[in-house]
């Protein structure tokens, strides 16, 4: 096939690029012939909701556990199959997979009421055989943390994010001052007591500095916390062992991201970020396991760009074409219902995303959105003071004062969700010749290859190219 030989080829280092060549090709060696890879980490490669859960729904398909291990009830993870919708702001999206394990990992916030929630509605959806572990590490979000997040939002004025109000960047501060709370010190009443003691002392002196009066009374949170424990008790244990028994048994582990790379503090639009890390590398960290385990890394892309909150955002476009993509993309938040920033597709911002991921393999979401624009474009640099860079400022001044530099190609023409999934059905080469085109300049500018495309919201409206793409020793379970 002609294309797949072209997507191929962008594993191929092009120029001084990137050497995707040992990306795809080193794992060779690695793994014998017929041998299936075993942990693979997806991840968000701009700045949040590029389909991260539609891409771990269909890759569910084969795995046998999905783990969360990161970030909170910030995200909103969106699943269509059929006439059916799941949003997810804490369960892993692999759940609504008959046999896969879902888990929760160390390195993710929980708000102990929205998973109970999110459990009730789950099994009212008919959803009910699942198996859920959830890490004894991972750090609860409790009510004073959300008081803070709307606190700090307000005295922030300009350098503030826009957060979800979830009480995030709280609760990962509490983790590193080391005055966080546990899931597993929720079953644990002597432990719990003495750590609320000291956390809503040192918040009531905060919240008074903020200037609001504000009581967190030790008893009803102790009880309705412990409360909350019991109840989800049997899910919760060590989930580090867990996944690394399941690696020596060679079992699939897909290790799900929440938000995106730009969000990542370390390597994001700092400070407009979230608090926890979004790249790769904290698949390991957040679920427990060793970061030679990760055998494979997928980005998730949109064919464009949005953003939701506030920040930076060279190719935004606040015009028609903007709006477009806003309602054709139905571009809403899933956790806050806020109209998400649209623009083009920036490769500068994405080259970022392969290197500080190491990505393997993009999955480009919404082609089918940009369906029905008579000209597409694609920043390929930046200009910034009379000056082409191509690299991703860490300054955020610079970032805010660059200018894009676009390359123009073909659009193609808007087609019904049916005609994308009948595409979906019949392969690459059936799609309009210039979303091909546009596919192929891509994969070719960031020396990455496509593995998978998505045309639709739904499992039936995607082509998935992984089989070509690890053909031979790279063969999938
Ligand atoms: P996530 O946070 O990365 O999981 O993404 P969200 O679920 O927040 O947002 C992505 C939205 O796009 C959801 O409403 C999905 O149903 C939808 N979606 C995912 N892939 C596609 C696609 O290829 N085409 C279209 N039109 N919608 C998609
Ligand atoms: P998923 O997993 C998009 C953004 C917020 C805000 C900043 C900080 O669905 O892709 P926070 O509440 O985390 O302290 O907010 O990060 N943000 C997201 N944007 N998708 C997400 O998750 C996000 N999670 C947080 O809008 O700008
Ligand atoms: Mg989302």
């Amino acid at each position: 096939m002609k294309f797949i030989k072209l997507f191929l080829s962008a594993a191929v280092p092009a120029g001084p690029r990137r050497g995707s060549l040992t990306n795809v090709y080193l794992r060779t060696f690695r793994f014998g012939p017929g041998e299936p890879m075993s942990v693979e980490v997806i991840v968000g490669a701009q700045w949040g909701d590029e389909g991260k859960g539609k891409v771990v729904d269909f890759y569910s398909e084969t795995a046998e556990l999905v783990a969360r291990f990161n970030g909170g009830d910030n995200a909103g993870h969106t699943i269509k199959f059929r006439d059916r919708e799941f949003k997810f702001h804490l369960l892993p999206s692999g759940i609504v997979r008959r046999g896969v394990t879902a888990v929760i990992g160390n390195g993710v916030v929980i708000n102990p009421e929205v998973l109970l929630r999110e459990l009730r509605e789950l099994e009212a959806k008919g959803i009910r055989n699942f198996r859920l572990f959830i890490s004894e590490r991972a750090q609860v979000i409790m009510p004073y943390h959300i008081v803070q997040d709307e606190l700090e939002e307000a005295v922030k004025g300009g350098l503030k994010a826009g957060t979800t109000k979830r009480g995030i960047g709280p609760a990962y501060s509490d983790k590193v001052g080391r005055f966080g709370i546990t899931m597993g010190d929720l079953l644990d009443r002597e432990l719990l007591q003495s750590k609320l003691e000291l956390a809503i002392a040192i918040k009531r002196n905060l919240t008074a500095a903020y200037g609001r009066k504000q009581d967190f009374p030790l008893r009803k949170i102790l009880e309705s916390y412990l409360a909350m424990g019991a109840r989800l008790k049997k899910h919760i244990r060590n989930t580090s062992t867990v996944l690394n028994q399941a690696i020596a048994q060679k079992r699939s582990i897909l290790l799900e991201g929440a938000q995106g790379t730009l969000l990542d503090p370390d390597h994001g639009t700092y400070p407009y970020v979230t608090s926890s890390n979004a790249v790769a590398g904290a698949g390991a960290i957040g679920s427990g396991i060793g970061p030679r385990a990760i055998d494979w890394v997928v980005g998730v892309s949109k064919a464009y760009t949005t953003r939701v909150g506030q920040g930076p955002f060279p190719t935004e476009l606040t015009d028609s074409i903007g709006d477009h993509m806003r309602e054709v993309g139905r571009e809403f938040g899933t956790t806050t219902g806020r109209p998400r920033r649209c623009g083009w597709l920036d490769l500068v911002a994405l080259s970022h995303a392969v290197d500080v991921n190491g990505l393997d393999a993009l999955a480009l979401t919404k082609l089918d959105v940009l369906g029905g624009l008579r000209r597409i474009n694609v920043a390929v640099a930046y200009k910034i003071d009379g000056e082409k860079v191509h690299t991703f400022p860490a300054n955020i001044n610079m970032l805010a004062a660059a200018e894009p530099v676009y390359k123009e190609l073909d659009g193609w023409e808007a087609l019904k969700p049916a005609e994308w999934t009948a595409i979906s059905r019949r392969g690459l080469s059936h799609l309009p010749s210039a979303a091909q085109e546009y596919l192929e300049f891509v994969c070719g500018e960031l020396g990455v290859p496509i593995e998978l495309v998505s045309l639709g919201p739904s499992r039936e409206a995607t082509i998935d190219l992984r089989d070509e793409l690890r053909e031979g020793p790279l063969q999938r379970p």
